[in-house]
C-alpha cells in the first residue's frame, strides 16, 4: 500500500477519508525531518529528502524555505527561493456548503529560472511560469499562474513593474 496521497478534494476527517489518513501519515513522517534539516541549514540533504518523498527538483536549485507535500511539487532548474519561502501541495479549508473541513491536494510547479522572495508563499495548484518573480512577503494564491518573465508582489500577489528586468 502506498502512503502517497492522490490529487483531489477530500474530507479532512481521518475517520471518513482514506486520502486524509494517507496525507496525515505521509506529512508526519516527512515534516519533522524537513524542519530539522531546515534548522540545520543542510540544503543538499534537504533536496535528497524531498526527492525521496517524490518531489521533482531540477539542477542548480536553491530553496531557502521548505516544501510541504513533496509528492505534489515540481521545481525546475535554476530556481532560487528566498529564506522561509513555503511551497504547498495541499490546502485545508472549510467547505461552507457542506459544513465540513476539506483538504485539496494538487500539483504545484515552479518553472525554470523563477525566483521567490523571502517569506513568500506558493499555494497548492499554482504554477510559476519560467523566469517569473514572486516578491518578498507575497502570496501566489491557489490554482493561479504567474506569467512568463513577470513579477508579482503583495497578498494576494498582483503584477508589479520591476525596476530591473
Ligand atoms: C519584487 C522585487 C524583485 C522588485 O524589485 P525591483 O525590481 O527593485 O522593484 P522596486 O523595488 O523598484 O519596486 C517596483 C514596484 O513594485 C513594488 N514592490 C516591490 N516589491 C514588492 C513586494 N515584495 N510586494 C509588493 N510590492 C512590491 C514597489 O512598491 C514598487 O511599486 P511602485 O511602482 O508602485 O512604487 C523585489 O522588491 C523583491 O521582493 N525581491 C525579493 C528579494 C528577496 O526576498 N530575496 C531572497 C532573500 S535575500
Amino acid at each position: 500500500m502506498s502512503f502517497k496521497p492522490g490529487d483531489g478534494v477530500f474530507s479532512f476527517d481521518v475517520r471518513k477519508s482514506r486520502e486524509c489518513r494517507k496525507w496525515m501519515i505521509s506529512q508526519s513522517i516527512y515534516m519533522w525531518v524537513a524542519k530539522l534539516l531546515y534548522i540545520l541549514q543542510l540544503q543538499p540533504l534537504s533536496y535528497l529528502h524531498c526527492r525521496l518523498f517524490g518531489a521533482k527538483i531540477g539542477m542548480n536549485v536553491f530553496l531557502g524555505g521548505y516544501l510541504f507535500d513533496p509528492w505534489a511539487i515540481e521545481i525546475e532548474d535554476d530556481v532560487v527561493g528566498g529564506g522561509l519561502t513555503l511551497v504547498f501541495g495541499h490546502a485545508v479549508e472549510y467547505d461552507f456548503e457542506n459544513r465540513r473541513a476539506i483538504i485539496t491536494i494538487s500539483k504545484t510547479k515552479i518553472s525554470k529560472a523563477s525566483c521567490t522572495g523571502a517569506n513568500s508563499v506558493v499555494m497548492t495548484g499554482s504554477t510559476m511560469e519560467e523566469e517569473s518573480v514572486l516578491g518578498a512577503l507575497s502570496l501566489l494564491v491557489k490554482n493561479r499562474s504567474s506569467e512568463f518573465q513577470k513579477a508579482y508582489g503583495g497578498v494576494p500577489g498582483k503584477e508589479i513593474k520591476p525596476r530591473v528586468k
